[in-house]
This record gives structure tokens, C-alpha cells and sequence, in this order.
């Protein structure tokens, strides 16, 4: 597939890093239409250097992407060339026409290859930003790939605890620390601790925090058992843990189902056997304020009986959707007076 080379124009000049500002390109010959039938923009051959600029790279890419039955071909390969280049996606359209020097095309070859194999662009890029401008996660397959869903729970968090000063909030299943870090972003002044399972989960997290110069408490626990409650409880727990069934997980998209943690994904035979064990400990560890609220991702389907669940609590339940107008988020408010003004610390 990648072994074929198709004559190309002879190297003119080539794209310095899109970060670096660049010249005009010298004039060149028209290049002949890009051949797709398994040329290789990332080789030279024939004995001399060949030519391939911003524009046909992305095309090549589109092109072959699509014909592998990847969706989105065109920005996952926008994505890439961006990171061999390290540019901005937005600079490719500036620099269209700028030809690609040997080393970035040769790291985009191989990035391309591993998008082939259905590697998610998150992971081959090391990245993905979430919820917030500027808020870059390092991502790797020791963690979930944050997702847009989630970013529907972090706003109505943010949301319900404006009016409370200090809020205690525990992120229970914080994999990359997305929704911690996000919380973080949004409430400096929250006490917030995450726990995961996964120490492998933890490290990622970690590592992320600290780049991020974010004051987080993290803790290894599996739920709530390794979990110190604070004094008059938390304020808001906040969790997206696994709830997939475990007989879907062989048919997920090979993105998901090859190369995301089996740990972040399975919820059981029903897809809810994590979010029941941690709203039986919810509410034998007395673990949420009085008027504070637990707030759940949740998978198609799911929110009506998880909803149910927090009913039989007694805890008043609302449901948000994503932006495909799926039931997402459950959110299950404990009776009690409403917590406002200044909180004592975890
Ligand atoms: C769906 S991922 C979500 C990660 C992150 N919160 C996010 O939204 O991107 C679920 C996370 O829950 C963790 N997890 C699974 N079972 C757990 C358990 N019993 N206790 C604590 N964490 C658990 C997994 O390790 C994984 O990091």
C-alpha cells in the first residue's frame, strides 16, 4: 500500500515548520495531478527528491483515509499534517501551495500510517483539548480520550455551584483528569479531589495537573471506598465511568474498541454495574451535603433508570441532554438546605 512512488516535480524548496514564518515559495513547474493508486507522499524515489505541498498531502490523505472507511478524513488529516508540521490547521490553508520538506512529511507518513490502523488522532498526537480554550490534556492509551459529551457535565456543574465559595467536589473515574482539570479552570476556589482506579489512569492525570500548575488531590480508589469524606460531605460528585455492556465492546469502532482502556469502557452486562455500585456508596458513606448534588454521564438509554435509582434516594433528579439531544447527564440532588456562601476545606 505505501511501497508505490509516482514521478513528481523536482524539488524546489521546501515548508519550514509552519511556526516559522516563511517566504514565498520560488516558482516551480505544474506539478501533475496527484496520483492516489498507492503513491507514498512521504517517500522519494526514483532517485531524486520529490515534491509534495500542503495542498496535495491533505488530498492525498482525504483520499485514502476515506478509502480505509475512516469518517472525518479530511480534519484527522488536517490534524496531522498541522502536528508533523507543527502548525495550526488554520496556517495549512495559508500555506497551500508551500511545498513539505523530507523530515515533517516523513513524521506525517508515519502518522498517517497509524491513523490507517485506526489509532485515534488524540493518541498519535499525545493531546486533545476540552472544554475550555487553551485547556491541552496529554492523552495516551492509559486513558479515555475526552469527549464533547462530557463537556455537558462540566458546564452544568460550574453552573450549579456559582453560588457556593469553596465547594468540596470529588471527580470519581478521572482517567485523563479531564473533568477536574475543567473544574479547575472554571472554580479556582474549589476544593477538588479525583480518585481512578487505574493508577495507570492516575499518572496520566498527574502529569497533567501538574503541567496545568492545578491544585488537585488525587487518590487511588476504586469508587468511593478509598475516599476520605470531608466533614459534611461534598458538595458535588461528579463522575463519567464506564457504561458500556461488556457484549457491546467487541463492536465498538476499532478507535474505541483496540486502543482505549477495556477499564474506561465497561459497565458490565447492563453498562451500569460501576454507576449502581457508586450510588449504593453514595449513600451509605453519606458522601454528598445536604443540597448538594451528584452528577452522572450517563449512555444512551440509561438516564431514565439511573434517574430512577437516585428517586429511590429520595434526591430530586433532572436530565440534560448532549448535542445530539441524548439524555447525557443525570443530575440527583440530595434534599437539604441550599449550600450557599463560604465552605470548609476537604
Ligand atoms: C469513561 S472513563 C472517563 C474518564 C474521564 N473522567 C473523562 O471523562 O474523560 C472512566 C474512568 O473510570 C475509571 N474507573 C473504572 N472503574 C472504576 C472504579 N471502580 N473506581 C474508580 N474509577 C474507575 C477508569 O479507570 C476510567 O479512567
Amino acid at each position: 500500500m505505501w511501497e508505490l512512488h509516482i514521478g513528481r516535480t523536482t524539488q524546489l524548496s521546501v515548508l519550514s515548520p509552519c511556526s516559522h514564518p516563511v517566504s514565498s515559495p520560488p516558482p516551480r513547474a505544474p506539478a501533475p495531478p496527484p496520483s492516489f493508486g498507492g503513491a507514498d507522499p512521504g517517500r522519494s524515489g526514483g532517485g531524486r527528491f520529490e515534491t509534495w505541498t500542503v495542498g496535495e498531502l491533505l488530498r492525498w490523505t482525504h483520499e485514502k483515509l476515506t478509502r480505509s472507511g475512516i469518517g472525518n478524513a479530511r480534519v484527522d488529516a488536517e490534524h496531522l499534517l498541522a502536528f508533523a508540521l507543527g502548525c495550526t490547521r488554520m496556517q495549512l490553508y495559508v500555506e497551500h501551495d508551500r511545498p513539505v520538506e523530507d523530515e515533517p512529511r516523513a513524521r506525517f507518513r508515519g502518522y498517517v500510517r497509524r491513523r490507517l490502523a485506526r489509532e485515534p488522532v488524540a493518541y498519535i498526537e499525545g493531546r486533545r483539548g476540552f472544554h475550555a480554550l487553551g485547556l491541552e490534556l496529554e492523552v495516551d492509551r492509559r486513558v479515555l480520550v475526552p469527549r464533547p459529551e462530557t463537556e455537558h457535565l462540566v458546564d452544568w456543574v460550574l453552573e450549579d455551584l456559582r453560588g457556593v465559595t469553596a465547594p468540596r467536589v470529588l471527580d470519581v473515574g478521572t482517567g485523563s483528569g479531564a473533568i477536574a482539570l475543567a473544574l479547575r479552570h472554571g472554580r479556582e476556589d474549589a476544593a477538588l479531589m479525583a480518585v481512578d482506579i487505574s493508577e495507570d489512569a492516575l499518572a496520566v492525570a498527574r502529569a497533567n495537573a501538574t503541567r496545568l500548575l492545578a491544585d488537585l488531590v488525587f487518590v487511588r480508589s476504586d469508587l468511593l471506598l478509598g475516599v476520605d469524606i470531608p466533614t459534611g460531605g461534598f458538595h458535588a460528585v461528579v463522575a463519567n465511568l464506564p457504561y458500556i455492556c461488556s457484549g457491546e465492546l467487541a463492536t465498538l469502532e476499532p478507535e474505541v474498541a483496540a486502543f482505549e482502556p477495556r477499564i474506561a469502557l465497561d459497565g458490565g452486562d447492563d453498562g451500569l454495574r460501576v454507576i449502581a455500585r457508586l450510588i449504593d456508596q453514595l449513600r451509605e458513606r453519606d458522601a454528598v451535603a445536604p443540597g448538594g448534588a451528584v452528577f452522572l454521564e450517563v449512555g444512551a438509554g440509561q438516564a431514565s433508570t439511573v434517574g430512577a435509582w437516585l428517586g429511590e434516594l429520595g434526591w430530586d433528579v433532572d436530565v440534560r441532554v448532549d448535542y445530539a439531544r441524548i439524555p447525557r447527564v443525570v443530575r440527583g440532588r440530595r434534599p437539604g438546605p441550599s449550600v450557599e456562601g463560604p465552605q470548609a476545606p476537604l
